[in-house]
């Protein structure tokens, strides 16, 4: 699914639903976890995350790629890198990314959350799961965005065998990751949530969040809480 606005075309009962947002709110809860961050609550709106954090919760939030007044965190990855967030429970809103969770918790049998960062320990999980798989792409407010495409693809690329491939946007994912593998980056030239971080001076996040298989981390929906599984 190539954008959350069109989830509700799709039935999600009988199947485990991986949300995508290269840039950078999925990379970013990665990361987290991969860091020792031991919970995120992911919220859709601003006033959710204000209220868990007058709670006492750590809590970052994101609007238009940039960290919104009075939150402790933002939305790139590197900022999770910090021996204080260990062991820490953070609440989290971003523009597409938490709205994406927050559209398929309701019926997929699971919500993981993927990135090219745990590409293989995803594609692991599934080999032991017996449910139908949905990529749903998190793009840009409504749109689709080109890197969260490439990450459904690189996924359907290295699940094919295993799978009934049931719908075209899945193939087309697949041959454009197919066209892009080896040089990802310029692939992604030009492309709008690149020019948009780089119009903002974010731009280590960008190389950064299209590495591969750097941490076997596997975050899953557990009530309202992410957890690495
Ligand atoms: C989002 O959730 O829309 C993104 O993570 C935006 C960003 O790059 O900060």
């Amino acid at each position: 699914c190539l954008t959350p606005d069109l989830l509700h075309l799709h039935n999600i009962d009988n199947t485990i639903v991986i949300v995508t947002d290269i840039f950078r709110a999925t990379s970013c809860m990665v990361t987290g976890f991969a860091y020792g961050v031991k919970a995120i609550i992911p919220v859709e709106t601003v006033e959710e995350c204000q209220a868990l954090q007058a709670k006492g919760f750590i809590a970052a939030a994101e609007r238009n790629a940039q960290k919104v007044d009075g939150f402790e965190l933002d939305n790139s990855p590197f900022s999770y890198m910090d021996e204080k967030l260990i062991g820490e429970k953070i609440a989290m809103t971003t523009t597409n990314g938490t709205y994406s969770i927050s559209k398929a918790k309701s019926s997929a049998v699971k919500v993981l959350v993927g990135a090219f960062l745990n590409l293989n320990a995803i594609v692991e999980y599934l080999k032991t799961q017996p449910y139908d798989v949905l990529v749903l792409c998190a793009g840009w407010k409504g749109r689709t965005n080109l890197e969260d495409t490439l990450f459904a693809g690189a996924l359907v690329d290295a699940v094919q065998n295993e799978y009934f491939v049931a719908e075209d946007s899945a193939i087309m994912s697949m041959r454009l990751y197919q066209q892009a593998k080896d040089d990802m980056l310029g692939y992604l030239a030009n492309s709008s949530h690149i020019r948009r971080l780089q119009r903002l001076g974010i731009n280590k996040d960008i190389s950064y969040c299209l590495q591969r298989d750097l941490y076997d981390v596997v975050p899953v929906l557990r009530g309202n809480e992410l957890v690495n599984m």
